[in-house]
């Protein structure tokens, strides 16, 4: 049957942006899907738009972010469907904007989509300084050294769990059946919350980050605002009961709920808070487990010296973290008139910093193409973020990969690939919804 997508009225309001696709492949709008993508050095770069969500769903856009890297490290997207911004690719440019937190702020928003107007959702990751800081130490107890001592035993017996239920010679989907739950079950006991629905959990991480992905929002922007006030209706009743709870309880709700500088809250600001968490723990550790089975897929003399060397899980786990990049930008909006590299940032207008490319940057990375598990300066990645927003999670995130693979190794020699897996279509969140698999016992 002939595709019609390119035929659609034009001149009706799309449902969702991604319903904007174009027949012409460099058009400034979304990219059709399934169009044929022409290599970076065939394209106009006044012209291209790296947040096209058809680029990253086909894991298309490396070749266009070296192209910038070399030719225009700050580059303008003049038109888009996510309104015009600008785009810095090298590792020491995106360190230099993420520090610099007097001229660029995170307060209208730290993704590349706008923030809705009427649906504002106060979150302390896209706040300044001074509320930031009181907002964001009032849940860092939660990743505190003690406190994550006391996780290992449960996030270790939990893993073993889901390795021992999984089928062994038989392909499965790794991302929902391993990545997945186990993220899933770390957020769980991060909230407190119940543990049987804990998958309302991934639902809302999903729905939080896939406002215009219609396999996930098909009833569009209605559909996420109607989910996310469930959320809140969820989160409110667990609040009420932590709050009028005989001991405070050790979890990030009653730490909100009885926090000096969060106990008073409105509700969106709450649910933009728990939607930070939940969106902050599940998706990143998710597509970072995902990933680092496929890297190892990818790089077998790397796997094979993993195996013989399990004192290198720790760094090849940093190393995982930088190849994937699972967010794969985080936005700032320059507060005054910024010049680089030639250009003027004017106040008011959005700047990206694509960390994802600034983990590849040849600059600063010997082989950034290559997992290399024991390259030199391997923490140095962008993946965390720098600054006052560096993730409050990244040492939680490290400890799930690495026991991970710890119990793996107790049990399995090899996990396969079979074939590609499908990609998140999201300029922001880097990922995977399937990945299928076959597990190798151990001899
Ligand atoms: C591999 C795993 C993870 C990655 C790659 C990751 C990545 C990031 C990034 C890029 C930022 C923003 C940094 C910036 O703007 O400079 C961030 C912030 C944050 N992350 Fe993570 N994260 C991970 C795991 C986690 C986990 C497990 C939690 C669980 C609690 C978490 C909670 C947060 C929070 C609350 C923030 C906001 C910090 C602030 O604004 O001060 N993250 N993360």
């Amino acid at each position: 049957m002939a595709d019609t997508t390119a035929d659609a009225p034009t001149e009706t309001k799309p449902k969702f942006l991604s319903d904007q696709v174009k027949d012409e492949w460099m058009g400034t709008v979304y990219m059709r899907p399934g169009a044929p993508i022409p290599p970076a050095s065939a394209i106009d770069l006044d012209r291209l738009n790296i947040s096209d969500p058809e680029l990253w769903r086909r894991d298309a856009f490396w070749d266009r972010f070296e192209r910038l890297r070399n030719e225009e490290p700050l580059h303008y997207c003049a038109e888009s469907a996510v309104g015009p911004y600008w785009s810095v690719t090298r590792y020491e440019d995106v360190m230099a904007i993420d520090t610099d937190h007097k001229r660029f702020s995170s307060a209208s928003g730290i993704t590349i989509i706008d923030l809705e107007e009427d649906f504002a959702l106060p979150m302390f990751i896209a706040m300044d300084q001074p509320k930031h800081d009181v907002q964001r130490k009032t849940v860092q107890p939660i990743v505190a050294p003690d406190n994550l001592r006391n996780f290992e035993a449960l996030i270790r017996e939990r893993t073993a769990k889901v390795l021992d239920s999984l089928p062994v010679g038989e392909p499965f989907d790794w991302v929902d059946t391993v990545s997945i739950e186990l993220t899933t079950m770390m957020l769980a006991t991060l909230f407190n919350f119940p543990f049987e629905d804990r998958r309302k959990l991934t639902r809302w991480s999903d729905v939080a980050t896939g406002r215009d992905n219609p396999e996930i929002c098909p009833g569009g922007e209605e559909q996420w605002r109607a989910e996310l006030m469930e959320c809140l209706g969820y989160f409110t009743q667990l609040w009420n009961q932590r709050v009028n709870a005989n001991e405070p309880g050790n979890d990030l709700i009653s730490m909100l709920a009885t926090g000096e500088h969060t106990k008073n809250m409105e509700p969106m600001e709450y649910l933009g808070n728990v939607i930070l968490l939940i969106v902050g723990g599940n998706d990143t550790t998710r597509n970072s487990m995902t990933g680092s089975v496929l890297g190892m897929n990818l790089f077998p003399k790397e796997f094979d010296k993993l195996k013989a060397d399990h004192s290198l899980i720790p760094s090849m786990v940093s190393e995982i973290i930088r190849w994937q990049t699972p967010l794969a930008h985080m936005r700032r909006t320059a507060l005054e008139d910024v010049e680089m590299h030639g250009k003027t940032i004017k106040a008011g207008e959005k700047v990206i910093m694509w960390y994802v490319s600034g983990n590849r940057d040849e600059r600063h990375f010997e082989r950034p193409n290559d997992i290399w598990i024991d390259r030199p300066k391997i923490r140095s990645h962008l993946s965390f973020g720098f600054g006052i927003h560096r993730c409050v999670g990244n040492r939680l995130g490290e400890m799930q990969l690495k026991i991970l693979w710890e119990e793996f190794f107790k049990r399995f020699d090899d996990v396969i690939v079979l074939k590609e897996p499908v990609r998140t279509p999201s300029s922001f969140v880097k990922g995977y919804t399937e990945m299928e698999v076959v597990l190798v016992p151990k001899s």
